[in-house]
């Protein structure tokens, strides 16, 4: 690696009780990177992610950010620079938009005009609807709807780093890929290094500069796309079979040039 990583993990563990979640796994995450990280259920991906920003800690090993070792970082600071998008969008229900998306200035004691104008902004960075969409609660949103609050809540305190747990997975396929080009334009702009968990395949490989495979705890592969094809793994081959084979079945049903 030629200079310092964003994120990087050096042999670091995190075992509950018997459970080895994540082992030894070191891997670094360069700044401005796109990351995605995929593998099974169960394979340490969150545990990996909530290592970074100290939601849980490690028993072994070193995490550090922009050079820091994270041990020597205030988690409140650390969640300050890391923006975390949660699987579910994680917004509290009792709060509207504007409320979810200004909590983290609220809590660091920003003025009341400055939070109101920084959720302003924030909610025409990710493409919502400020008449329409700033008092709602959340319950009045659709699925993508309350995943981009959930992305504009991370960005409100101007992280440069943003980790993103399966950021759109219970959505339909066309508002999950609108959503991912979004938020890739949104990564460029902002000069963000973006860590996103993923169950899709297709997904990785669309969105992400590079992407990691995790099983049971460690780090089988990582590398562009290209160079995973490369592998001599017989679950990462797997793996990037399922898009290969969906592109064929797309080309076989589908009229050539069919965008009519
Ligand atoms: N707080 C916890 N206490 C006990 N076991 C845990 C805890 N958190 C995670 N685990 C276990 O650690 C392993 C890895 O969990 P993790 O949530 O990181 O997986 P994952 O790859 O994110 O899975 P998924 O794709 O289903 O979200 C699992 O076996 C899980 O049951
Ligand atoms: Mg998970």
């Amino acid at each position: 690696m030629p200079s310092r990583p964003m994120i990087g993990y050096t042999h670091v563990t995190k075992s509950f009780g018997p459970l080895r979640a994540v082992d030894a796994l070191s891997l670094d995450i360069a700044e401005g990177e796109f990351l995605a990280i995929v593998g099974r259920s169960g394979s340490g991906k969150t545990t990996l992610l909530r290592l970074a920003n100290r939601l849980i800690e490690a028993d072994g090993g070193s995490i550090t950010v922009e050079g820091e070792d994270v041990r020597n970082i205030d988690p409140v600071a650390l969640r300050r620079r890391i923006g975390y998008v949660f699987q579910s969008g994680g917004l509290f229900p009792h709060l509207s938009v504007a409320d979810n998306i200004g909590i983290t200035p609220k809590l660091l004691g920003a003025p009341a005009a400055e939070i109101a104008a920084r959720v302003d902004e924030l909610i025409e960075l990710v493409q919502l609807e400020r008449a329409a969409h700033r008092d709602r609660l959340p319950e009045a949103l659709s699925g993508g709807q309350r995943q981009r609050v959930g992305v504009a809540r991370a960005l409100a305190a101007r992280p440069r780093i943003v980790l993103m747990d399966e950021p759109f997975g219970a959505l339909d396929p066309l508002t999950r890929d609108a959503l991912g080009e979004d938020f890739r334009e949104l990564h460029r702009r902002l000069g963000l290094t973006t860590v996103m968990i993923t169950h899709d395949m297709t997904e990785a490989i669309l969105l992400a500069d590079r992407i990691a495979v995790m099983r049971s705890g460690k780090l089988l592969a990582q590398g562009t796309p290209a160079e995973l094809s490369d592998s001599s793994d017989a679950y990462v081959l797997e793996l990037l079979r399922t898009p290969r084979r969906q592109v064929e079945r797309l080309n076989a049903l589908l009229p050539q040039g069919g965008a009519a």
